[in-house]
């Protein structure tokens, strides 16, 4: 039976560790850190996470901006906000909650925001420098990944990492970050064929496709560690991960659970990078 690594453990620890740096900051630089989240429409998964963002702020000290804006929103408002946003001393950290509206094109907007405030490590100057092995800002998701596994001692250099699913937010910078650690990765996605056949070497196995239960017991090798990406919403409101998690807890040696895994792990990391450009930025 798996050990559950418990994210949300994990996370308050790191949330408690940057609430103390934060607080060192302000007493000795006089700064407090600074995150502007910009929301656009009524997505209320988006809604849901935006306020546990603010929230989190909150608790860490940290001074936080929402801007909400209604589905009708347009780039060219979008770009006024973020060009004030990149202008303003208080603010350290920029972030537009993802997915947008159709009419709204999202590189755009990310390529707008000062890749020094860029803290969900979006734009490409910050995917750039994850690239090169000189990483700035990291997105916040894979990070939390991350973190998690060495927080469990977890070794990534000479294991077989499968990641499934290739998204610029989770799937892309994680193979990078795993690679960086040593790890052999494979990518899956809606093209693989045979993807047990793939999964199922898998000492490491990441779920990230957003597709509820898709990852069984018999695509997870006996011992694999297993990492559950998802987020998946039921009608009920309830939420699953992308791993049947009773099947494959029983053949994994670690497994995150969803809720309390992955998620809190997002939101600790984006207080870590907020945090980290506010200390950059002081010098
Ligand atoms: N939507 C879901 N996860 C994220 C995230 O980490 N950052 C942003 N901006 N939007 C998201």
């Amino acid at each position: 039976m798996a050990l559950i690594l418990d994210g949300k453990k994990i996370a308050g620890e790191v949330r408690r560790a940057v609430a103390e740096e934060a607080l060192t900051l302000k007493d000795g630089r006089g700064i407090t850190p600074g995150l502007a989240v910009i929301l656009v429409g009524d997505n209320p998964a988006s809604q849901i996470y935006v306020r546990g963002k603010e929230s989190a702020c909150a608790k860490a000290g940290f001074l936080s901006r929402a801007f909400s804006l209604s589905a009708a929103a347009t780039e060219s408002e979008l770009l006024a906000i973020i060009g004030g946003l990149n202008r303003d001393p208080a603010i350290h950290g920029i972030l537009v909650q993802l997915p947008l509206p159709r009419h709204l094109r999202p590189d755009i907007l990310i390529e707008a925001i000062d890749p020094a405030k860029d803290v969900d490590g979006l734009h490409p100057f910050n995917t750039g420098r994850l690239f090169t092995g000189n990483p700035y800002h990291t997105a916040c998701t894979p990070s939390g990944v991350i973190e998690l596994l060495d927080r469990y001692g977890i070794d990534m250099a000479g294991k077989d990492a499968v990641i499934v699913g290739r998204s610029n937010l989770v799937g892309k910078p994680l193979a990078l970050m795993l690679l960086a650690r040593n790890a052999t990765v494979t990518m899956c996605h809606t093209k693989t064929h045979n993807l047990s056949a793939v999964t199922v070497r898998a000492d490491i196995l990441v779920a990230a496709a957003g597709s509820p239960g898709m990852v069984t017991g018999a695509m997870v090798k006996e011992g694999a560690v297993v990492i559950d990406v998802g987020m998946n919403r039921r009608d009920d409101g309830s939420v699953v991960g992308d791993v049947a998690f009773s099947e494959v807890a029983r053949k994994a040696s670690y497994i995150t659970p969803v809720p309390g895994g992955v998620g809190p792990m997002t939101i600790a990391m984006l207080l870590r990078n907020t945090l980290n450009a506010a200390q950059r930025i002081a010098g």
